[in-house]
């Protein structure tokens, strides 16, 4: 057989991304606010072209909107702006720039396509900018080419905050990384990075001021102050603001290891190499504290434009505050109560630093107290009730509790949680109002370069369209269609969650024959929230090269399979998902044998061996309980003691990982049981 030249493969599984369908406009996430669909396509060619018009200077961005086209379509384009006004796309926009982007910048837009042309009108940049992805979202293709079918577009978000938050603390996070993913927020119009600079793990970012917080907190890996200047104009170029995080009182070991004098503990210091919550923490009741952070924040507030700053404030464990004898004279001086008031006091100082520096504050919620004025920004993180709660007080806030993606939990969880959420209690008005949105936090534990991606997409698309979204777009089946259309877009920005899959899978396989690991591995899932720290124990030296750091959170091969049964057990599956369902069991039937030589000797899976195993005899049980169900047989007494005890032990995780089809085949047994 002839192999396809690698042009063809390349353009091949380009056009894989494009829906052979006709209702693409059905596609896009987000979901808009408005999609007319209308009669007749606008056909997409090597004659497409984009002209812009209005006072903004737009045509970089029509450039990067042709090259995005060409690579989405393969077909060769002039990727110049026209001056010609009768262009396939036109780009109208009336106002000129605000520098730095507000966080209330208006970001709605109309789209107008006709088989003649389209137009895509915003009274700002980031309007354009949003409805450039819903056009790029559009292009699908049919017998006789690629097309945008003929609509109209009315789009807005529903909320101003639409963040990602991403440590490059716990592991470093080089430019590159944190690059691409600001593609893939502007690909699902996300409009925040919330870049998590300090940590007890790592100091990341070059002070000129006090230069031993990067030389001696961070190992060498840190941006310099020109690299973090170019991530903001690059996340600037996409309509993204960048808060930056400089997390205090808490959290600062790293910054201790330079600057000692500012603890409440004598040290020395060193940076912190496992994962927990530690009592470092910054000395409130010392005045060159106070000093120190205001050079500091005066430094960092030129380099970061945006108007807010993160101070984090989250975890201050107290213990070096109760251990030191000044600082318990200075409470009783002051007649200051307990440690969070205390930190309420120091909260307040931060405050009027920051508004000298002409920014406002952002602070995890522990940051909430009666003592701070109202015009903070709470993040809420520890539950929804403080988002709340400090709404109902008059406190703006931004959500991210159950939006962790660290919890490894499905997109259907995140898709659930709403910044305004009626069953937590219904909210005023006025406090829904205060409530700006949120953010998908990326905690950097367990993810290193390679994987970070696959942590963070495409699960972030179906939080970001919670956040975009009319709240009555509440989907799920709906929500999972699209999400696997849009991760496919994401690859082509340059994200890695989808290739880093397979490369990973081969290291591990020490093979280029891994299938039977990707078989293996495609219906497990790493084990939620915190266990993975109580599996084995982990620092930021341990090697994330294990099955574990390949598997994906979220197993969409277990996910079809539980759909698949939950079909078979009502009778509503037809003959070819019979089929589907057969044919499945049996590779995972015969998947361990297949495993067997790249188990064997192989040090990167040595807790493997029994998952592998069970997947095999959990696909065999499931084929016998198809049998005696079709069949309306009985168990007989070795099979029920036999499959007891093999569910039981699949159900455990093992090498923090969950075998993901074991609850669809406890449904089963239990059918068969009755
Ligand atoms: C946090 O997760 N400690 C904000």
């Amino acid at each position: 057989m002839k192999m396809p030249s690698i042009r063809v493969f390349i353009i091949t599984a380009m056009l894989s991304v494009l829906t052979p369908i006709a209702m693409v406009a059905q596609n896009v996430m987000p979901r808009p606010s408005q999609m007319e669909k209308k009669d007749g396509i606008l056909r997409i060619d090597s004659s497409f072209t984009i002209s812009v018009h209005g006072q903004q200077k737009l045509e970089a961005l029509a450039e990067r909107t042709l090259v995005r086209l060409q690579k989405l379509t393969g077909i060769p384009l002039s990727t110049k702006a026209s001056k010609n006004p009768r262009t396939t796309l036109e780009m109208v926009c009336d106002k000129y720039d605000e520098k730095p982007q507000l966080f209330n910048t208006d970001e709605s837009y109309m789209l107008a396509v006709t088989s003649e042309g389209a137009q895509l009108k915003a009274a700002t940049r980031q309007g354009i900018l949003r409805g450039i992805e819903t056009f790029l979202q559009l292009v699908g293709r049919d017998a006789s080419g690629f097309y945008v079918t003929s609509m109209n577009v009315n789009d807005s978000p529903r909320f101003q905050w639409r963040g990602l938050h991403i440590d490059a603390c716990r592991h470093w996070m080089p430019v590159d990384v944190i690059k691409r993913n600001l593609d893939g927020m502007a690909l699902v119009k996300m409009n925040v990075l919330h870049w998590h600079l300090s940590e007890d793990q790592g100091f990341r970012v070059e002070s000129k001021r006090f230069p031993k917080l990067h030389e001696m907190g961070s190992d060498g890996n840190y941006y310099t102050q020109d690299q973090v200047r170019e991530i903001v104009a690059y996340a600037a170029e996409r309509g993204i603001r960048v808060v930056p995080e400089f997390d205090m009182p808490g959290h600062t070991s790293a910054w201790f290891v330079g600057y000692p004098e500012i603890a409440s503990a004598p040290g020395p210091y060193q940076i912190v190499r496992k994962w927990g919550v530690f009592d470092a923490s910054m000395d409130p009741t010392r005045e060159e504290t106070y000093k120190f952070l205001d050079d500091f924040i005066r430094e960092m507030s030129k380099l970061f434009p945006d108007e807010y700053f993160h101070i984090g404030g989250d975890e201050v464990t107290g213990k070096h505050w109760d251990q030191n004898s000044a600082i318990q004279e200075f409470k009783r001086k002051n007649s200051i109560a307990d440690n969070h008031a205390l930190q309420a006091y120091f909260n307040k100082r931060i405050l009027a630093i920051l508004k000298k520096h002409g920014k406002k504050m952002i602070g995890w919620d522990e940051i909430f107290h009666p003592d701070l004025p109202k015009d903070i920004v709470v993040h809420s993180w520890r539950g929804q009730k403080y988002l709340a709660k400090s709404a109902e007080q008059g406190y703006q806030g931004i959500l991210s509790a159950g939006f962790y993606l660290d919890h490894i939990k499905t997109a259907a969880f995140h898709y659930a949680v709403d910044p305004i959420d009626s069953t937590i209690g219904a909210l005023s008005a006025e406090a829904q109002s205060k409530i700006l949105g949120g953010e998908a936090c990326m905690w950097a534990e367990y993810v290193s370069p390679e994987n970070v991606d696959s942590r963070i997409w495409p699960r972030a698309a179906a939080i970001a369209e919670r956040l975009w979204s009319r709240a009555t777009v509440r989907d799920v089946d709906e929500m999972y269609r699209r999400l696997e259309i849009v991760s496919k877009h994401l690859e082509t920005v340059g994200l890695t969650h989808r290739t880093s899959y397979a490369q990973m899978l081969e290291r591990i396989a020490g093979s280029n024959d891994y299938a039977p690991l990707k078989v293996l591995c495609d219906v497990v899932e790493p084990v939620k929230n915190y266990d993975r720290g109580r599996t084995r124990p982990h620092t930021q030296f341990t090697p994330l090269n294990r099955l574990v750091d390949a598997a994906r959170p979220e197993s969409d091969a277990a996910r079809e399979f539980n759909r698949l049964v939950d079909e078979y057990l009502t009778g509503k599956i037809s003959n070819a998902r019979m089929n589907t369902l057969n044919e499945t069991l049996s590779l995972w039937k015969g998947n361990h044998a297949r495993m067997e030589s790249l188990l064997s000797g192989n040090f990167l899976m040595g807790d493997i061996d029994s998952l592998s195993r069970d997947l095999s005899d959990v696909a065999v049980i499931a084929a016998k309980l198809v049998e005696v169900l079709d069949s309306r047989t009985v168990l007989t007494d070795g099979q029920r003691t036999l499959y007891t005890k093999v569910l039981e032990r699949a159900e455990k995780q093992r090498a923090a990982l969950l075998l993901m089809i074991v609850p669809s085949v406890k449904k089963m047994y239990s059918v068969a049981l009755q």
